[in-house]
């Protein structure tokens, strides 16, 4: 399983910042924004990673992971030209996908709490799996609708009329007939090439699985300030209550055996001294 990061789009919503920033770098408390979904591919043992976005921001993501060797993971960029959509990405990546099985993760969505189901489906795939999450405001997602028997019979991208609360978070797991699916498609009305109409293919063929995400997890969305700050504030107190990190990717990477000890040992020694070396510190000496 192959694992790509879709970190693109203009974060108009953010605008001024986003005339000189990508919404993908703001900080999340302690870390950059896309730490978090970087973190869930890593857990789910995912260590080929491409990270897809516009041409601008792609060397600062290089300045960040390099070749992600640090973290024991291999990491690739590729450059989305303009926003033709989500399901561009397995397009712009087939030579990266190759053979395998892909999870797309959006690069400004944030998921906490018990995931195994998650990585299970990401380790055991045979078509489709994806998302649904219970939401206030469906109207500005793609939104699942299922019959009595919990089966999922329509997805659409958003309903002016949704058929349910059920939004699809971005967290999308394919076996390899995604990347011709993904070709086959034509953009939508907004010019996008929609991950929706992906997921209606393998609905009609009968390879689509929706799983309900009960109330335990949390689906964060971060693209308004407003939604920034109740991500920071969320992780801010799980954070500071427990004293352990969400998305500390060092230490993923060392309690996954991605890197060794002196691995670990060696990046905390060149990291400048601040809160992120002292809590690495502190996951050295008590491991
Ligand atoms: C996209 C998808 C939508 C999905 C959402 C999750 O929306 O098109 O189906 O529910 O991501 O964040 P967009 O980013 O285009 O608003």
């Amino acid at each position: 399983m192959k694992g790509i990061i879709l970190a693109g789009g203009a974060g108009s919503r953010l605008y001024p910042v986003s005339k000189i920033y990508s919404k993908q770098l703001t900080l999340i408390y302690d870390k950059p924004l896309i730490y978090y979904p970087l973190s869930i591919l890593m857990l789910s043992g995912i260590r080929e990673i491409l990270i897809i976005s516009n041409q601008e921001t792609i060397p600062l993501y290089e300045k960040l992971f390099e070749n992600g060797s640090e973290l024991g993971i291999k990491i690739e960029y590729a450059v989305q030209s303009a926003p033709n959509g989500i399901a561009e990405s397995f397009i712009i990546g087939e030579k990266f996908i190759g053979k395998d099985g892909v999870t797309l993760i959006l690069g400004d969505n944030i998921f906490y709490g018990n995931l195994d189901f998650i990585y299970r489906a990401m380790n055991n795939i045979d078509g489709a799996v994806i998302f649904g999450y219970r939401v206030t405001d469906p109207e500005r997602y793609g939104i699942v609708e299922f019959d009595d028997s919990g089966k999922a019979i329509s997805i659409e991208e958003k309903p002016k009329k949704p058929r349910s609360n059920f939004a699809v978070p971005g967290l999308y797991v394919y076996d390899n007939k995604v990347v011709s699916i993904a070709k086959s498609i034509k953009p939508s009305a907004r010019g996008e090439l929609e991950i929706t109409d992906v997921n209606n293919e393998y609905l009609k063929s009968g390879k689509l699985r929706v799983e309900k995400i009960g109330r335990g997890v949390a689906w964060l969305d971060t693209g308004t300030p407003e939604s920034l700050l109740q991500a920071s504030n969320f992780f801010g107190v799980i954070e500071d209550r427990q004293g352990l990190k969400v998305a500390c990717l060092e230490e993923i990477a060392l309690k996954k055996n991605f890197i060794d000890r002196k691995k670990f040992e060696s990046i905390v020694a060149g990291i400048p001294n601040s809160l992120y070396k002292t809590y690495l510190e502190k996951i050295l000496n008590e491991n």
